[in-house]
């Protein structure tokens, strides 16, 4: 299969465009296309053949339930069986990157969700996923556009880097916004819980919902006593966190990852870049600019390979970052990158959970830093 790229302006869709990727996600092909988030990896979430394409093309497991895509929260009827009340609280977030797990309507095909009674539902707050899902008139199913196991796309050059040859087209919008998936939120439980923790944080949704849990997996990253030993339990908690352990973040090269106060955070990564060298290891740092200045000194004596984040200040600008500089990183092939991680509040806990999974459990807590 041949790949096509088409050129997209993210603000405004040019409408030729829109429909030609339509016509391919009505014929039950598959287009990635832009959200603020991510690239996803679109079909028709109405047709189980199409639908089917999106884990032949990933090498997703059947097993992994993918978001539903809607154009705005009127088309929920089309596939959610009832909606709860609490959903008023959340219009404000909507479109944003938040999913909700809601009952899932008879005429959503069982594979999308991979078998459960629920649906994943997300209103993309970007042109261009919208203006796909009106032209071709149907929900579109779209995990993130990766082979499955590798990091999350934030540019059409990083969706063909996995995935050409093996899709129809590419709507290229430029670089996403948010640069790490949306959150996904449970609401089919007595309290929402977050399944995933994204781009609209924790405190966003206490401040509407009041009592909000996150599931255990990402409770125990969130700095809780057990938070220690926790994390290298994941592997036994698939049955209950469905998809939650895809090691889609990971890189090639081995990510180690120290979680604590900035200043201890540092001092670790300074001993580790000098014993990693000393035993002749190339060392790669992905840390965020303040890092980068304190440790200067000790990462130039090192030729140490070294990409900025962005400053500590501002998650929003790291999360954005976060992607594409792993994949740059990795890229100039470090047998080790060092990473640190920024804390619980706000997108911290998104950073947190993207960046354990991406080291693979390999992770130093130097402290538990409060949820
Ligand atoms: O930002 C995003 O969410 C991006 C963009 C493209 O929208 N999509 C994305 O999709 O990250 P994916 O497939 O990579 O991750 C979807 C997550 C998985 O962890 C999956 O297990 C969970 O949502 N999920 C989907 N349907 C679910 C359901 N019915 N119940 C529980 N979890 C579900
Ligand atoms: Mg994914």
């Amino acid at each position: 299969m041949q790949t096509q790229t088409l050129l997209v302006d993210a603000q405004a869709p040019q409408a030729a465009v829109l429909t030609a990727a339509a016509a391919v996600i009505q014929r039950g092909g598959l287009v990635a296309f832009p959200t603020e988030t991510v690239y996803g990896l679109g079909a028709d979430a109405l047709n189980p053949v199409a639908v089917a394409g999106i884990f032949t093309a990933k090498g997703r497991p059947a097993s992994d339930p993918l978001i539903v895509h809607l154009a705005d929260l009127d088309q929920l009827e089309l596939v959610v069986a009832e909606l709860p009340p609490s959903l008023t609280q959340l219009h404000d977030l909507v479109p944003g990157p938040l999913t909700l797990v809601l009952p899932r309507h008879a005429r959503v095909p069982r594979s999308v969700s991979a078998g459960r009674e629920t649906v994943a539902v997300r209103v993309p707050a970007h042109a261009v996923a919208v203006g796909l899902i009106r032209a071709a008139a149907t929900p579109i199913a779209a995990p993130s556009a990766n082979r499955f196991g590798h990091t999350s796309p934030t540019t059409a050059a990083h969706v063909l880097a996995d995935l050409d040859g093996r899709i129809d087209l590419v709507l290229d919008g430029g670089p996403t916004a948010v640069g790490i998936e949306s959150t996904v939120l449970d609401l089919t439980r007595p309290t929402p819980r977050i399944l995933r923790p994204g781009g609209v944080s924790l405190a966003q949704l206490q401040a509407r919902l009041g009592a909000v849990e996150v599931a255990p997996h990402a409770r125990a990253r969130a700095g809780s006593p057990d938070a220690r030993v926790a994390h290298t339990d994941l592997p036994n908690i698939g049955a209950a966190a469905p998809g939650m352990l895809e090691r889609h973040y990971a890189p090639e090269h081995e990510l180690r990852l120290v979680c604590g106060a900035p200043d201890a955070a540092r001092a670790w990564i300074a001993a580790q870049v000098a014993a990693l060298n000393e035993q002749g290891t190339t060392v790669g740092v992905l840390l965020c600019t303040e890092d980068i200045a304190q440790l200067q000194p000790i990462l130039s004596a090192y030729a140490t390979l070294i990409e900025a984040l962005g400053s500590e200040t501002d998650l929003a600008q790291i999360a954005h970052n976060l992607y594409a500089a792993l994949r740059r990183l990795d890229a100039r092939a470090p047998q080790v990158i060092l990473a640190r991680d920024f804390g619980a509040e706000g997108l911290g806990l998104a950073l947190r959970d993207r960046l354990i999974r991406a080291a693979g459990g390999n992770v130093a807590w130097l402290d538990n830093p409060p949820v």
